[in-house]
């Protein structure tokens, strides 16, 4: 194809799994970056693959009447918010449809069990962790280099450019962080930059001393930790710069109430070996009336403000009987199974991240509450059965799997052991449906409802619960 073949007028018409646009023209299929549904555009083909045309957006003609103006500075260069061109109610609409869409390809389910996406609480400024990276080559978006300011193209604190692992987005106003947080990155940035402290390179020269900076949040005491990685302290400006981290950074931020430093000479840049915490060693958050400690580096769901919606629904579908013995598979750091727990006679939870289930542990310490025990243990295993087969027999299971789904070695268990009933809970409807088609030739679908927990992406949270024929 000759340069001007490629450009080509086209219409967008869905949106399709992970938030790809959809055009069709010429019994052709285009994915459209960037577009909305309704969208009439120039674009540029310039990429054909197997099934499929990659197509940019030149121009837009007539715009889809749900486009919005995004209200942040780096929309289209983040791929944090990739929805922040359509209106809400357009979001929730298209993250009924891919699961719906994706549970029918599976032929045999019942379409009255969906129920209304429960819509997210609060829209902005609702993530309680934030994790940002340093890199020595920054990234400038189109509007940055349209202002023709000068720009230190050697140091970027934010957030990194999709499918570019060594370019940082300079990020000084996040509109899904906690507002405050913006003056802190700043500040941070603006302290390194005037010492000559060098963030890291990610190219293969390699070095630099900063790494990483997360963020976290706890909605109920509206208190802030934060979390410096970096590599070795080499020189004085690198000293001098955490002496102020660790003395001076909190007098500005009174919210600011735990200070951590923490060292990682390898590759990660947002976990470490602690060095030092000033301040509370964790911050206390609440759900359902279940207390939370999160330390620097634990796991924890990122939305607090849309946690109580979320484990209630899950507690309602599971309808739990003060009798009942449960296991929640993937239980990570207890969110669920703490709730849960006050519900039901005996409660297992299992896990393979073994810090994660020590949190767990503490935890349910710190709630008082002893009708629970945690596993570390990989679930993916032929020998899971080995642990599973020690524990009492569950009335309910409930399945919360990272994004790849549920291992057939553990569907091949459950639907030996046929628990009556159980609540899947997933964050990616393709493999949830995978998995359904598998578990629905025993079990019928009785109900779906999905959550918003990620407003301006493309994300889902989806609970399902089945029933033993
Ligand atoms: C979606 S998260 C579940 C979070 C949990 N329900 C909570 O609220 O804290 C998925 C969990 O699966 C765990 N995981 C991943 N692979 C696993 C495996 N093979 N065996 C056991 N757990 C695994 C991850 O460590 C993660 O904690």
């Amino acid at each position: 194809m000759s340069k001007t073949e490629n450009i080509i007028e086209l219409e967008v018409e869905s949106i399709g799994f992970e938030g790809i646009s959809i055009a069709k023209k010429n019994g052709k299929v285009y994915f459209v970056k960037g577009g909305l549904p309704g969208d009439v555009v120039v674009a540029n083909a310039n990429k054909k693959l197997k099934g499929y045309i990659e197509a940019s957006i030149q121009k837009i003609i007539t715009p889809s009447q749900h486009r919005i103006e995004p209200v942040c500075n780096y929309y289209g260069a983040c791929g944090g918010c990739s929805w922040q061109c359509l209106n809400y109610e357009q979001q929730l609409f298209w993250k009924e449809k891919h699961i719906i869409d994706a549970h029918n390809r599976l032929g045999n389910v019942n379409a009255n069990c969906y129920h209304k996406i429960i819509p997210a609480k609060q829209k902005f400024h609702y993530r309680n962790k934030m994790d940002f990276s340093f890199s020595a080559a920054r990234w400038l978006t189109k509007k940055e280099i349209e202002k023709d300011e000068a720009h230190n193209k050697h140091f970027a604190l934010g957030l990194h450019i999709p499918g570019k692992f060594d370019k940082v987005l300079d990020i000084k106003d996040c509109k899904i962080q906690d507002i405050e947080w913006n003056n802190i990155l700043n500040i941070i940035r603006d302290k390194a930059i005037k010492l000559g402290v060098q963030p890291i390179r990610l190219n293969k020269t390699g070095g630099g001393f900063l790494k990483g900076f997360t963020l976290r949040k706890s909605v109920l005491t509206n208190e802030t930790m934060c979390i410096l990685i970096t590599s070795n302290l080499n020189n004085d400006d690198e000293k001098v710069f955490i002496n102020w981290y660790k003395n001076d950074l909190q007098k500005m931020f009174p919210k600011l109430v735990s200070v951590v430093w923490a060292v990682n000479n390898k590759n990660g840049v947002n976990v470490g070996e602690t060095q030092f915490i000033n301040g509370k060693e964790y911050l206390t958050e609440q759900v359902l009336g279940i207390n939370y400690q999160i330390s620097p580096f634990s796991f924890f769901q990122t939305n607090s403000y849309q946690l109580d919606s979320f484990i209630g629904l899950i507690i309602d579908a599971a309808d739990i009987k003060n009798t009942d013995t449960i296991w929640d598979l993937y239980c990570g750091t207890g969110s669920i199974t703490l709730s849960v727990a006050k519900k039901c006679k005996k409660i297992f939870g299992i896990e393979l991240n073994s810090q994660a289930i020590e949190d767990a542990k503490k935890n349910a310490k710190f709630n008082n509450i002893d009708n629970v025990e945690f596993y570390s243990s990989d679930l993916h295993s032929p020998k899971i059965p080995d642990l599973l087969n020690t524990l009492t027999h569950p009335d309910v299971l409930i399945l919360d799997p990272p994004r790849s789904g549920l291992h057939n070695n553990l569907i091949k268990h459950i639907l030996e052991i046929r628990p009556k009933k159980i609540i899947y809970v997933s964050c990616n409807p393709a493999t949830q449906a995978r998995d359904l088609s598998v578990l629905t030739d025993s079990y019928n679908l009785l109900n779906v409802y999905p959550i918003d927990m990620f407003p301006h992406s493309y994300h889902i949270e989806n609970v399902a619960e089945l029933e033993w024929k």
